[in-house]
């Protein structure tokens, strides 16, 4: 069983002198929470995987003399004028540019996602992690894991509050994660399974998604507390059916696991609607994913042709755009 370890490995290390007139470039994808959310902020597992097809870039390049400027689909400009919905890239920025020894250094990063933000996909975690790429191969370093993490958290909590680092692990490496209290570890997939992705069309904080849990959780403990240990149960289970390849009982776990989650008050009738539309149109099962309170659904279909027939349910049934994504046999 491939169960690696992906955080303990050595220090960022420096491979050769940093060349200031290089343009350096850094790229990270979404992901999508397969099990687990909100469960995951009180010490539960939860289950991620890369979605390939949805990416971040960062460009970086020194201009020394140069006030430092951002140029993105949000804002461009100078980075002391960036507004607050910027304030996690440049707070990765910063971090990034601290921990390669260089905090002063005057720059111009380009930003271009076309991972739709606060749709539970990752998006700020990818931004931070493209940013944290791309300053580190300007400074000709690579990090470790461990190192990126930080960096990553650091813009993760200017954006989410306490977000408990699934997102930074996820949209980092390649591979289905199995996460839990800080510690990432590479599962493997028994079958190929592929995964619609539709937007709901409506953004989802989840910073206020994970506050409203809180809240539930300050005022009714023992549902909440409940809902939380009956994600967790699922999310072991699900582990298993993705290493044994059990699509059919991956996807009815899934949609118990939406019940639990619209349970704690993260679902909307937008995402339920299309919970039940890609049952209808012949998925294995369909959820929630990420914060929820708006954001995405991920539907599991049985092959290539399902998920184009899925795809067009859920567009039909009001989801403006969708994605097709697959985790292949490891
Ligand atoms: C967000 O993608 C997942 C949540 O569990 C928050 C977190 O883990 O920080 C909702």
């Amino acid at each position: 069983m491939h169960n690696s370890s992906l955080s303990n490995q050595s220090a960022a290390s420096t491979v050769r002198g940093a060349d200031p007139g290089t343009v350096a470039h850094g790229h990270a994808h979404a992901k999508a929470i397969l099990f687990g959310e909100h469960a995951v902020v009180y010490g539960s597992p939860a289950l991620a995987v890369p979605l390939h097809g949805l990416g971040a870039q960062a460009e970086i390049r020194a201009t020394p003399g140069r006030e430092s400027r951002i140029e993105s689909q949000l804002f461009a400009g100078p980075v002391r004028a960036a507004p607050e919905a910027m304030a996690p890239v440049v707070a990765g920025l910063q971090a990034a540019l601290e921990t390669t020894g260089d905090p002063d250094a005057e720059v111009l990063l380009r930003i271009r996602s076309a991972i739709p933000h606060s749709r539970g996909l990752g998006s700020s975690a990818a931004v931070a992690t493209a940013v944290a790429r791309a300053v580190a191969a300007h400074r000709a370093r690579v990090l470790d894991h461990a190192t990126l993490h930080t960096i990553v958290q650091t813009a993760e909590t200017v954006a989410h509050g306490r977000p408990s680092g699934i997102d930074a692990w996820a949209v980092a490496t390649h591979l289905p994660i199995r996460f839990q209290a800080g510690q990432a570890n590479a599962i493997d997939v028994g079958d190929r399974l592929i995964f619609v992705v539709a937007d709901s069309g409506h953004h989802g904080s989840t910073a206020e998604a994970v506050a409203g849990v809180r809240e539930l959780r300050d005022s009714q403990p023992g549902h909440t507390n409940g809902a939380i240990a009956r994600l967790a149960e699922i999310t072991e289970d699900a582990i298993a059916d993705v290493r044994s390849g059990d699509r059919v009982t991956l996807g009815q776990r899934m949609t118990q696991a939406h019940a639990v989650l619209a349970s704690i008050g993260v679902s909307t009738p937008t995402l339920d609607g299309l919970v039940e539309a890609a049952l209808s149109a012949g998925a294995h099962g369909a959820k929630l994913t990420g914060g929820g309170r708006g954001g995405c659904v991920l539907a599991l279909a049985d092959s290539d042709e399902a998920a184009e027939a899925l795809a067009l349910a859920l567009r039909t049934a009001g989801a403006p755009r969708t994605w097709t994504t697959e985790v292949s046999a490891t």
